[in-house]
């Protein structure tokens, strides 16, 4: 998709002018992978020029030219500008909170444990089903506020905490009315009234499937122990591959247990978590065109292990980053946090974190050509950092280093 066919309106022209830096991927090529995704190119001294809602020119100061017209003017002075971050895996569409199981974990209880006894993602359904359609869009519209604040210029949002038809297709709807990127996440779990998985898949690809479809872009399925297994889960894809979603996998969050051979097989966008996956997953996704999605802030709420990023890069696997923002797992929708533990724990190179958090995000959401860079042509999303070298986006842990976002040339009100 690019900014012509996704039908932008002509807004009016933004100069963001003496940016101490400003950084990109170069290019248009996607899923970066390699040496392509640790290069950048860096613009000292620079300027964006944004109209209608596009990037019109990017460069240096000195190679700006006069333009006649009404422009508004933004001083970047001592501010670096990144692209508008890109979140390809989020749950941001659910109600009510975890606060009281976080606390039972931190005296020792596993997410595994509070899941079998009933708790975690479904104490989340009930609060998500009792909140109604209305509940539901105010919480997503809250959410994408808290994205945006972060840097998040782009969301993906997944269904899942509903599991009835009602509630799937209203989290659905309250997606796409807050402008994120809808995926059915139709199998998450089963729902209590059902007795197994299997009876539960027999509803959801007969019942919900087919008007989910007209919302969603992509399915996505929690293969796991206690959630989906393979066979349960090919069965899903197929069904949802037939009408025409993308394909996205929970996989390797616990237990390996062949989500990422079904992925490859299956032609999936992405297999996402990887916290187990051994050697033999690794070389796979190496030699795949499925993007591995690693989501750092969900190992470290749950106190796992780390993904094995720096061996999925070494092998030549499209690596992405993304929060898991969810009441559950991760708690988490800031994507600067997600690189400053992409550097620190993962070992990856602030190029690498950027793009994997830019552009091989957008990849997986399909808008490649129209988000994820800061080159004419592309969406004017833009963040400016609070410093002068825009590694501090992954270097400043946690800090308080945004000062403004700029969504589709509108910069964002500041509070
Ligand atoms: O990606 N693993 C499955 N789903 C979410 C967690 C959902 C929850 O705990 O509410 C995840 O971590
Ligand atoms: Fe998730």
């Amino acid at each position: 998709m690019t900014a012509a066919e996704q039908g932008e309106s002509p807004g009016e022209r933004l100069l963001v002018r003496d940016l101490a830096q400003l950084v990109t991927h170069r290019g248009a090529r996607a899923p970066l992978r390699g040496n392509d995704l640790r290069e950048v190119e860096v613009v000292e001294n620079a300027y964006v020029l944004v109209e209608g809602g596009t990037i019109a020119a990017t460069g240096r100061m000195s190679e700006l030219g006069s333009s006649a017209g009404d422009l508004v003017e933004l001083d970047g002075r001592g501010l670096s500008a990144i692209p508008g971050l890109v979140d390809c895996h989020t749950h941001a569409c659910f109600a009510g909170d975890r606060v009281g199981e976080f606390a039972l974990r931190a005296s020792g209880a596993s997410y595994e444990e509070l899941h079998a006894a009933g708790g975690g993602i479904l104490s989340t359904v009930e609060a998500t089903r009792a909140a109604g359609p209305a509940g539901l869009r105010d919480q997503v519209l809250k959410h994408r506020g808290w994205l945006l604040r972060a840097g998040t210029t782009t969301f993906e949002a997944k269904s899942g905490y509903g599991l009835d038809r009602e509630t799937e297709l209203a989290s659905l709807r309250a997606i796409v009315a807050a402008e994120g990127i809808p995926t059915w996440l139709g199998a998450h779990a089963v729902p209590p009234e059902f007795d197994d998985a299997d009876a539960y898949l027999d509803f959801a690809l007969a019942e919900v499937l087919p008007e989910a479809a007209t919302l969603a872009e992509a399915a996505d399925v929690f293969v796991e122990r206690g959630a989906f297994d393979v066979a349960q889960a090919r069965r899903y894809l197929e069904g949802c591959r037939d009408v025409g979603l993308a394909l996205r996998l929970h996989g390797d969050q616990f237990t390996e247990l062949g989500a990422v051979p079904l992925a490859i097989e299956l032609g999936a966008r992405s297999v996402d978590h990887l916290e187990a996956t051994g050697v033999d997953g690794v070389k796979a996704l190496g030699a795949s065109d499925v993007v591995s999605v690693l989501l750092p802030a969900s190992a470290l709420f749950l106190g796992r292990p780390m993904p094995p990023a720096r061996s999925l890069l070494d092998a030549g696997a499209a690596v992405a980053l993304a929060t898991d923002f969810n009441p559950g797992s991760a708690f988490c929708e800031s994507l600067p946090l997600v690189c400053s533990l992409a550097c620190t724990q993962l070992r990856m190179a602030p190029e690498e974190a950027l793009g994997a958090c830019t552009v091989n995000a957008a990849h997986i959401l399909d808008r490649a050509g129209l988000v994820g860079r800061l080159a004419p042509g592309y969406q004017a999303d833009l963040v400016l950092l609070d410093a002068s070298d825009w590694r501090h986006l992954a270097y400043h842990l946690g800090g308080d280093l945004i000062s403004a976002v700029i969504r589709r040339g509108v910069p964002l009100p500041r509070d």
